[in-house]
């Protein structure tokens, strides 16, 4: 309508080691994604240092703010809400997060948006498919959660089963740390997979009875190290490649049958994948072959979107802002924050 003010949705993310800040606009148009990794700081590590993260966010949230305002060639006074992460994330990474986007929108009068962060990767699907129909089946798969939900309408999750131990992506970053591969493993094992036989070595799969739905990765996990102690004891030399392929077969495995699995039990048509992992070629390539047979439609994310990022950030919070869902003054970090 002529004269109405346009949506237009600042969003932050800082739940792990990207700072990332982005600007949607009716939902739907990215004025503006920046993502500044940490990668690299992190890598000689081997993993993610939160203080170092904290230190690294607060190094970078200001001028990555100034710099989307200035792609999106906007002012803070032409948005109509901010929107932040508050968990489930690392405590001193998201506090960042939170406190400055809080004392931006108190300062400018402006609604506040509190977001999961697991919604946010589930909401990456709706950044590109306009056309998802409820209800889908979600299959939640990054470096600190593995999940499957049921999604009957916008906000609405009901979970079907979680992992009970480690997370998909976890997995992978600890296989390719024993590998000597380095950090985030996922990418790593995933490249290397491609030029290997994932038929080579035969590891476990736990599928934990007919009708569970939960995942196990960690018997996968001590299955892989055995093999490493037991080539390094015997003086062997091992096929990377092959090796990465076996545990990757393994994992994908597990996923696309429990997820198609689970669809037909509930008569779900429609699956959605999201997360660190979901940018998994080869997970991509067996779901996609998967849902084809069984004549279930496919979503996912572009892999841009699939880690994490905050245009995800914004598309979630575009749904919150419609229903007017807006947090308190009072919002905090909530480190441990559920979904379902
Ligand atoms: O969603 P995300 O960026 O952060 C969390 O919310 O945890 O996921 C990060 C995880 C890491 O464990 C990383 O190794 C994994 O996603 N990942 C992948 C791939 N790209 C990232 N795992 C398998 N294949 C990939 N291509
Ligand atoms: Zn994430």
């Amino acid at each position: 309508m002529l004269g109405q003010k346009k949506e237009i949705i600042m969003a932050v993310e800082t739940s792990c080691d990207e700072t990332a800040v982005a600007i949607l606009a009716e939902g739907e148009k990215l004025l503006s994604n920046l993502v500044a990794s940490q990668i690299k700081v992190h890598q000689q590590f081997g993993g993610v240092v939160p203080e170092i993260a904290s230190r690294k966010h607060l190094e970078q949230i200001n001028r990555l703010i100034s710099l989307a305002l200035e792609e999106a060639r906007l002012t803070f006074t032409e948005l109509s809400a901010l929107a932040v992460t508050y968990g489930p994330g690392l405590v001193g990474a998201l506090l960042v997060g939170v406190s400055t986007v809080k004392a931006l929108a108190y300062s400018l009068q402006l609604p506040l948006l509190g977001i999961n962060h697991l919604e946010g990767h589930l909401y990456a699907n709706w950044l590109v498919h306009k056309d998802m129909e409820f209800p889908l089946v979600g299959l939640i798969v990054s470096g600190g959660h593995t999940a499957l939900i049921e999604m009957r309408g916008h906000g609405e999750y009901l979970l079907l089963g979680q992992t009970q131990d480690d997370a998909a992506g976890e997995a992978y970053d600890k296989v390719a740390r024993a590998m000597g591969l380095g950090y985030p493993g996922g990418p790593l094992l995933d490249a290397l997979a491609r030029e290997g036989d994932g038929k080579a070595l035969d590891l476990p799969r736990a599928w934990l009875g007919e009708d569970n739905y939960d995942f196990s990765f960690s018997g996968l996990k001590t299955a892989v190290l055995n093999y490493l102690n037991r080539a390094v004891l015997k003086g062997e030399k091992i096929n990377q490649a092959d090796l990465a392929a076996s545990f990757q077969a393994s994992v994908v495995e597990v996923l696309v049958e429990k997820t198609v699995r689970v669809a037909q039990k509930k008569g779900l048509k429609s699956v959605l994948m999201a997360g660190g992992v979901s940018a998994n070629s080869f997970l991509r390539e067996e779901m996609e072959k998967r849902c084809q047979t069984e004549g279930l439609k496919l979503y996912y994310p572009p892999v841009e979107f699939c880690t994490d990022n905050a245009a995800m950030i914004a598309c979630a919070a575009h749904y919150h802002y419609l229903k007017g869902e807006y947090a308190d003054w009072d919002l905090n970090a909530v480190p441990q924050l559920r979904l379902y």
